[in-house]
């Protein structure tokens, strides 16, 4: 079985890697790799290039998840403002306590640290998808930055945050113990204090923002704690892709390393853009022979001769550079990590039926 289709084979996917190495792309193939051997499948995307958009049939891009026609694959893009809007809809559902909540200081810094983070809303929407999407199998993208490790953390650190204990400790058990609380605690030494350092303005929003919250502390750390166990489940399968250049690989190394420290299992690493084919889609090496005809004709074709051989010698050169360069990642990974080894593409897929054969142009296909 090939790494595609044993990765297939699973429920969540979750596609790691620097930025613009081909991660969406990857994402996208393997969705419809697996739509195509018959399981339902979701891939949720994060800004895809135009062309893929098309391919996938999503010209509509949004937030919203839909059929791409003649598989059963359903694609959305994730918006980050469309989910992050939603989320104060739930908190807020009226217009005044909107307001309320929009001008209070704590939650902006709550929003702007938890809420609008990517990670935690690729969390809600993940476990959204997961949850009543009924897929077989969904493939989450993530976003181009050293922070993807985010959406390891995200459950637990939102768990932590909501933890009872540490806001019965601001709000007391009541959904109005906040104001109580703060009022009750007003003669307290520690408190005047406090209120003296913060200001009793703070004091008083921060009692606001957790009175809002408390109502809403439980849903949210459910649905943390099942994103959480899903992360870790064996069903779910990380895929660190790369390109095999040193800036791309650096970063990837990160990952790398991170996955790894937090005793994620990579369960595949993806070279995209590692190779350069010749005409029978093998790497180029310095022993493919020309074709016969390649440097003959009327004329004189020696500038062109030579500028073709230079060039190729550069795409000779480059491979195995590359080759290298995987060698040497792959020492720094567990032992036999699965590889998917994808060409540099004469143009970018931009069909689904030219995203369907990413992978029969795999090295060693
Ligand atoms: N093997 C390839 N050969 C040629 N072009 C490719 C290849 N893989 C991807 N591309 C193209 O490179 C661009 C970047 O790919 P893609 O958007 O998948 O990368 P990404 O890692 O998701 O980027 P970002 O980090 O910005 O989200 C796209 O235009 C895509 O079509
Ligand atoms: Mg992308």
């Amino acid at each position: 079985m090939t790494p595609e289709a044993q990765l297939a084979t699973r429920s969540l996917i979750v596609c790691v890697g620097p930025g613009g190495v081909g991660k969406t792309t990857f994402a996208a193939a393997l969705a419809v790799a697996a739509a195509r051997s018959g399981r339902r499948t979701a891939v949720i995307t994060i800004d895809p290039a135009r062309r893929l958009a098309d391919a996938l049939g999503l010209d509509g891009l949004d937030d919203e998840l839909r059929t791409v026609p003649g598989l059963p694959l359903d694609a959305a893009m994730l918006d980050t403002k469309a989910a992050y809007d939603a989320l104060i809809g739930r908190i807020a559902p009226d217009p005044e306590s909107r307001e309320d909540i929009l001008g209070n200081r704590v939650y902006q810094s709550f929003s702007r640290t938890l809420a609008r983070s990517h990670a935690y809303v690729a969390m809600e929407r993940l476990h959204d998808v997961t949850v009543h999407g009924g897929y077989d199998l969904v493939v989450l993208d993530t976003p181009p930055t050293r922070s993807a490790l985010d959406i390891l953390d995200a459950p637990a650190r939102l768990v932590r945050f909501l933890d009872e204990r540490v806001l019965a400790a601001f709000v007391g058990t009541g959904e109005r113990g906040a104001r109580a609380w703060i009022r009750a605690r007003g003669t307290d030494v520690a408190m005047k204090l406090f209120g003296a350092m913060a200001g009793s303005a703070l004091m008083e929003e921060l009692g606001g923002f957790f009175t809002v919250f408390f109502g809403l502390r439980r849903g949210f750390a459910e649905r943390a704690a099942v994103v959480q166990a899903q992360l870790a489940a064996p069903t779910t399968a990380f895929v660190l892709v790369t390109a095999p250049d040193a800036t791309h690989l650096a970063d990837a190394a990160y990952l790398r390393d991170g996955l790894l420290e937090r005793g994620t299992p990579i369960d595949a690493v993806v070279f995209n853009r590692a190779f350069h084919a010749g005409l029978d889609g093998r790497p180029l090496a310095q022993k493919t022979p020309w074709p016969d005809d390649a440097l003959s004709g009327p004329g004189d074709l020696e500038p062109i001769r030579r500028a073709a051989r230079a060039h190729r010698a550069r795409l000779v050169d480059d491979n195995v550079a590359f080759d290298h360069a995987m060698e040497a990642f792959e020492e720094q990974l567990p032992p036999k990590t699965p590889r998917i080894v994808l060409p540099v593409l004469d143009a970018e897929p931009a069909t689904l039926e030219a995203l369907g054969a990413l992978f029969d142009q795999a090295r060693g296909r």
